[in-house]
């Protein structure tokens, strides 16, 4: 059996169609256009190319960018006085700052400094503890992503086997939460799991997010589970030449159900639901009802 090739580049771009009408309807009905600043403090490559996207995905979207860029020596009140600025700004309604940050700045400190209503990439703490208490708020964008993903393979995920392997604050817990309102049984794994192995192997649906190339084996995915590879892990290939491969080695499609390629499966989802919390966020600084997304 060959895994079903979960396509998330072509259900993020639908999401974002979606969106985009849903701007244009809310930008039609009370003239508001939904603005996402992004801001980016130095100069890594990766950020700076992780921004543009986002950048030019808000545009094709019909709302507005705005794009900051502070030195790598930055200090943390400058960024702390930005972020002040952005959260008095009507004209945006959302902030997102690259992580990760220079050593010189708390990241803690900053997220806390954002107004939780613009906290498009649901990390402040605020969001995180609705998010645990089931309450509604701003999710983070990749668990949204992964979640959205697996719904397309299955209408409902209650009373699913979920093990989800990685416990950082932006993807494995979140993604946790998320899979708990859907009604899954959930077991969060990570590197001191005893036997990693027989734990992955009990789940109806995988969520790989530990960041370690191909660390899931095909051996440990149950026959027929729904696999999300959450990882963006460069490699070198064979030929030398940089290589994109997911936490979950390709030899899983085998075994799998359906599985998530990377690249083209979580990744693109991200921006999407970022596009869609830009939004979302717009809304709920306005009191008006949440975009009608089905999602
Ligand atoms: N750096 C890597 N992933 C993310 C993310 O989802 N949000 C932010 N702000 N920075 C990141």
């Amino acid at each position: 059996m060959t895994a079903r090739i979960i396509d998330g580049k072509a259900i993020a771009a639908e999401l974002r169609h979606k969106v985009a009408a849903e701007a244009t309807r809310l930008n039609a009905a009370h003239g508001v256009v939904p603005g996402l600043a992004v801001v980016l403090v130095g100069a890594s490559p990766a950020s700076e190319v992780y921004v543009r996207s986002k950048s030019k995905a808000v545009a094709e979207t019909g709302m507005r960018p705005f794009d900051h860029k502070l030195p790598e020596t930055a200090s943390e009140a400058e960024l702390l006085t930005l972020i002040g600025r952005l959260n008095a700004d009507p004209a945006v309604s959302g902030i997102l700052v690259q992580l990760p940050l220079p050593p010189q700045i708390d990241a803690h400190k900053v997220i806390a400094a954002l107004d939780p209503d613009k906290d498009v990439d649901g990390f402040h703490p605020l969001n995180a503890g609705r998010l645990a208490r089931g309450l509604p708020g701003l999710v983070p964008c990749t668990p949204f992503g992964c979640i959205i993903l697996a719904k397309t393979v299955h209408a409902s995920l209650a009373g699913m086997d979920a093990v989800v392997v990685g416990r950082s604050n932006i993807v494995g817990k979140p993604v946790a939460q998320l899979l708990l309102v859907e009604d899954a049984t959930v077991t969060i794994a990570h590197s001191k799991t005893r036997d990693l192995a027989a734990v992955c192997r009990r789940a109806d649906l995988l969520v790989a997010a530990v960041g370690r190339p191909e660390f899931v084996r095909a051996d440990w995915i149950k026959p027929g589970a729904t696999v999300i590879d959450v990882g963006i892990n460069r490699i070198a290939g064979k030929d030398g030449k940089p290589r994109i491969v997911g936490d979950v080695a390709a030899d899983a499609a085998a075994i799998a159900g359906a599985l998530t390629p990377v690249p083209g499966g979580v990744g693109p989802m991200t921006i999407a639901c970022l596009m869609l919390n830009t939004l979302r966020a717009a809304c709920l600084q306005r009191s008006l009802p949440p975009p009608d997304i089905g999602c």
